[in-house]
């Protein structure tokens, strides 16, 4: 029978990704979102590594399944690190991708130090709790403008010296290969073999899972 892995994500270009990575693998990636709605996982983390874990092991717990997430986003060391964790949020909790752009380049106006890394991680966690991590980082500079229009998020700002391009002038595959996800997807499918052995032994080790259902007393319910 094949193993089922919970991508802890409703977002379909990252289903889609992992699905094909994995599909040669006798793993089953679903979402979850073909379990019914189940309350969001509480994102306060303060590093990639925190939020990855905290949106695997939520998911695991509740639904009694091995479960994947990442985590993502851009570092700048000349402005304390920002966005870092709140990358998605950083110019308020509904704001558009050119908006946090555009607050990072406020942010920015007049610095000299305009290294960035695009950092990922990876968790792949049990519902018992325990989890393997994977990482992958992404350098480069932020620029006064915007130049570009591919990909998402601060892209169009972020320029990948070794292609002289932004990530927003690099194709989805050019990106792929270099990116901070593709990296950290490159070092999880790298080991595959053991991670397939891991899971075995974890799961034999457990009892048989049982769903977490307290969770799904909970309020405040999400489609997400
Ligand atoms: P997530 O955790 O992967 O959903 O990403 C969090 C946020 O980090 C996104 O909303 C983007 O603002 C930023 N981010 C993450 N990865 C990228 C990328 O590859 N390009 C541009 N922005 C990114």
């Amino acid at each position: 029978m094949n193993k089922i892995i919970v991508l802890a994500t409703n977002n379909k270009h990252k289903i889609k990704e992992f699905q094909s990575i994995l599909s040669k693998f006798d793993i089953e990636i679903r979402s979850v979102s073909d379990f019914g709605p189940i309350p969001p996982a509480i994102e306060d983390g303060e590093t990639f590594d925190e939020n990855a874990y905290k949106k695997a092991s939520h998911t695991a717990r509740i639904l009694g399944l091995p479960a994947i997430a990442d985590d993502s986003g851009l570092v700048v060391p000349a402005v304390n690190g920002e966005p870092g964790v709140y990358s998605a949020r950083y110019a308020g909790e509904n704001a558009t991708d050119a908006e946090n752009t555009q607050k990072l380049l406020e942010k920015m106006k007049g610095v000299k130090d305009r290294r960035a890394s695009f950092k990922c991680v990876i968790s792949l966690a049990v519902p018992s709790g325990p989890a393997l991590t994977y990482e992958g980082q992404c350098d480069g500079v932020i620029l006064e403008g915007p130049r570009g229009t591919s990909g998402f998020g601060y892209d169009p700002v972020f320029f990948f010296e070794e292609y002289s391009k932004t990530f927003a002038e690099l194709s989805m595959e050019e990106k792929n290969i270099v990116s901070h996800r593709g990296k950290a997807l490159a070092e999880f499918t790298s080991e595959i073999d053991k991670v397939v052995k891991w899971l075995d032994q974890r799961l034999a080790e457990e009892k048989p899972p049982k769903p977490d259902h307290s969770q799904f007393s909970h309020n405040d319910w999400s489609k997400s």
